[in-house]
């Protein structure tokens, strides 16, 4: 039977000593989005999250708000100076200049949090004796308190040189309920180019659908409230199967006239919106042929409708 603190602690709670850093004080320099949900996950999960800086002061106080116990410090080398784990969890572009304003020790892991950034931007740190890697939740952060709620079962981008830093970071994932997933070494750059198609550029398509939407009267709220749903239902279908059997629709089905009609209603829309109907319409193809529901034959006539420039229409 465990005692007082084992009863307080989350199942999955990583005991300290386990990655050799008993009694291992967390902190975070950079109080924006993806720091302070972290920060929140890893103190529920029983870690000790001692201390935070941001740039502005007001960040860190906020988190001093939100996580028991942690204290918002004057500088980012007074949060090393407290911790041993340090989350370097500023903007991309910013990671290797406030690390290489540290003045590091050999007792410190330092990791950054961003999916594109090489851990080599850490080299300071490396220098100086410490640990590091790269930890990249992929996960939408914008408001702490809804990621905090979606980081169960989130996949976590992680890198480290060292293999015995490697598992602590997988066993940390581990700790807020995640999964990881190993980035290979120099492929940050593409790996994170990749996520964006489920990130940002699918904000970019409900963005189009929304706007078609509105030239119909309906509002931006009623739009989602009518598109999300198809939206689960399509992840649903994929994960169900697979890319190519979990997508239903016209091309899938070969009904070349549907996609006719499709494309004169959006150039009448728009000749831009026209542009990208067809490349992505061109994409769903290959998808069409795998699930053995389109015909090469047919597939032709979809790419000869498609073959049409966008025009304006009056
Ligand atoms: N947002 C996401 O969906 C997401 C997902 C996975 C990973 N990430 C990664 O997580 C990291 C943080 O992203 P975020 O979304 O949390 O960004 P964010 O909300 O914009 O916060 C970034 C923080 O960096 C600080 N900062 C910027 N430039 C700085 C500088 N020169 N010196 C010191 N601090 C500086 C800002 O401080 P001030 O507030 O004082 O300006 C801000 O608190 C990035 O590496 C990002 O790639 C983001």
């Amino acid at each position: 039977m465990g005692g007082p603190a084992a009863q307080t602690r989350p199942a999955r709670c990583l005991v300290p000593e386990l990655i050799g850093m008993p009694s291992a004080k967390f902190g975070f320099i950079g109080c924006g989005s993806v720091g302070r949900t972290l920060a929140q996950a890893f103190s529920r999960a029983g870690h000790q999250v001692a201390a935070a800086w941001s740039r502005g002061g007001e960040g860190a106080l906020q988190m001093q708000q939100e996580v028991e116990g942690l204290r918002a410090l004057a500088s980012a080398q007074a949060v090393a100076d407290t911790c041993d784990f340090v989350w370097l969890t500023v903007s991309d572009d910013a990671i290797a200049r406030v690390a290489d304003g540290i003045a590091w020790q050999s007792h410190h892991k330092v990791v950054h949090c961003s999916g594109a950034t090489d851990i080599e931007a850490l080299a300071k740190a490396k220098s100086d004796g410490a640990t590091i890697g790269g930890f990249h939740p992929l996960q939408m952060f914008t408001d702490p308190a809804v990621a905090l709620r979606g980081l169960p079962g989130v996949t976590v981008g992680v890198e480290a040189a060292e293999p015995a830093f490697l598992e602590t970071l997988k066993r940390l994932a581990g700790d807020i309920g995640c999964t990881t997933v190993e980035v290979p070494r120099g492929q940050r750059a593409i790996y994170h180019a990749s996520v964006y198609y489920v990130g940002p550029f699918f904000i970019a398509l409900l963005s189009e659908a929304v706007s078609i939407w509105k030239s119909f009267s309906a509002s931006e709220r009623d739009a989602l409230n009518a598109l999300l749903p198809l939206l689960a239902g399509t992840t649903s279908a994929v994960t169900s199967s697979s890319l190519a059997k979990g997508m239903g629709g016209c091309v899938a089905r070969g009904d070349v006239g549907t996609v006719r009609r499709h494309i004169a209603a959006i150039d009448l829309f728009s000749p831009n919106a026209g542009e990208l109907y067809r490349s992505l319409t061109e994409r769903t193809i290959p998808l069409g042929l795998a699930r053995a529901s389109l015909t090469t034959s047919v597939a032709d006539q979809i790419r000869e409708a498609l073959s049409t420039a966008p025009t304006a229409k009056g």
